[in-house]
């Protein structure tokens, strides 16, 4: 089959990546999506038994630290687009270990903007349409920084990343801008909001707290459980990711956020109360898990995305209200077993103990 574009994707064994996968893999059978993850911790091929089989789809694995696979891979498959998701993506882990959030996050970016750079020489000319060249690039509302207690986060608002990771998301954004700005290579980038739903590893707070419930262990609520994040279902994410991938113009910038703002307690309250239903416990048997421990170091307060530019310009919202897609992810998560205990080691396990005294 003539293919009607030849697309790169990293990181779609991971969380969001595995949904793009599908979602790009189902909707467009003429595209061939070439799928380069690392396997590292996060990256589970679990995530795509429905779509192994399927024509337009292939798997491999590789770093996209390696700036020789990652030139001999852009060479050989003269890829019209990419969308990269690959990124070390835990702001606890880069608490621990910083230089390996810069190695994918940046270097590993930098090595993709160069070889697209190499690949697509003339950008002069640059098609439009289902032909175009386009390097897009998945962002987190982390680069912004921590807001109070009003107000949200624009396109407009001025970079300020506190931890490891989001420093290194704002280096990648702005390498990525950069070669826009210096090479006209085109780019979009988009910022999101905090992303819940099936596949998430249990190291986030949301299915860390589903798998911790259900096995009647303490659920960790960091310092106060004050601090707040802007939930977004993650399908509705890869459909944002979708609509600008065809429709936004070369060098823009777009946040994509849920407009659903929960403190962490009132959320792993609400958690608790939909896992007691669906384990028919009593009442408040699982809030009796909540734990309070020692506060992440530099922990942003709040997160709070103004995604009117997207509605704006492509009609873009969440499909989901945020009670409705919460009782799918736990219904996801006590039907899928096997997934649960493939990626929940005892070192995993003996990992979190290390970084987190209980009070
Ligand atoms: P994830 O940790 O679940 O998955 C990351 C994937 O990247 C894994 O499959 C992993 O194997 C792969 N990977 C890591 N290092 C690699 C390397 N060097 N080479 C090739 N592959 C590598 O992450 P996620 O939550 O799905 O996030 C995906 C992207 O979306 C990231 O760029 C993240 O910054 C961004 N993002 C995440 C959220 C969220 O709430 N999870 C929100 C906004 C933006
Ligand atoms: O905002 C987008 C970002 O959301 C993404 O860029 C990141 O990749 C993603 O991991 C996520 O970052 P957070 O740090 O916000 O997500 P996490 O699930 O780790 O934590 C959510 C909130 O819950 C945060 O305030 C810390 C708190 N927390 C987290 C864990 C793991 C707890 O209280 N207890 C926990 O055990």
């Amino acid at each position: 089959m003539n293919h009607k574009k030849n697309i790169l994707i990293t990181g779609g064994a991971g969380f969001i990546g595995s949904h793009v996968v599908r979602l790009f893999v189902n909707k467009y059978p003429d595209y061939k999506i070439l799928n380069l993850d690392k396997l590292t911790y996060a990256g589970n091929l679990l995530n795509l038994k429905d779509v192994e089989q399927k024509s337009n789809y292939e798997f491999l694995r590789g770093d996209i630290v390696d700036s020789e696979l990652i030139t001999n891979l852009f060479a050989d498959r003269k890829f019209d687009a990419v969308i990269h998701l690959a990124a070390e993506s835990h702001v606890d882990r880069s608490i621990a270990n910083p230089m390996e959030f810069i190695m994918t996050n940046v270097v590993g970016t930098v090595n993709l903007l160069n070889a697209a750079r190499n690949t697509w020489k003339d950008h002069s000319d640059n098609k439009e349409g289902s032909n175009r060249n386009l390097f897009y690039h998945v962002s987190t509302d982390e680069v912004y920084g921590s807001l109070g207690k009003s107000g949200y986060f624009t396109e407009k608002t001025p970079y300020d990343p506190h931890s490891p990771y989001s420093a290194s998301k704002a280096s990648s954004d702005h390498m990525v801008r950069a070669y826009y700005d210096t090479y006209g290579l085109p780019i979009v980038i988009s910022n999101c909001s905090n992303n819940y739903g099936s596949n998430h590893f249990p190291e986030k707070l949301i299915p860390l707290a589903i798998n911790n419930i259900k096995n009647n262990k303490p659920v960790p609520v960091y310092g106060k459980g004050e601090n707040v994040r802007d939930w977004l279902y993650v399908e509705d994410h890869a459909n944002a990711i979708d609509v600008l991938f065809h429709k936004a113009a070369p060098g823009s910038t777009y946040n994509i956020g849920g407009n659903n703002e929960w403190r962490n307690i009132d959320l792993i309250l609400l958690l608790c109360s939909i896992m007691d239903r669906k384990l028919n416990r009593k009442e408040g048997t699982s809030a009796k898990l909540i734990t309070y421990v020692k506060d992440r170091a530099g922990h942003d307060l709040r997160y709070a995305i103004d995604s009117s530019k997207l509605q704006d310009d492509f009609g873009w919202k969440p499909s989901l209200q945020f009670e409705e897609g919460l009782e799918k992810t736990v219904d996801w998560y006590l039907s899928n077993e096997e997934w649960l205990e493939q990626v929940t080691s005892g070192d995993y396990l003996d990992y979190y103990s290390q970084q987190y005294t209980h009070r």
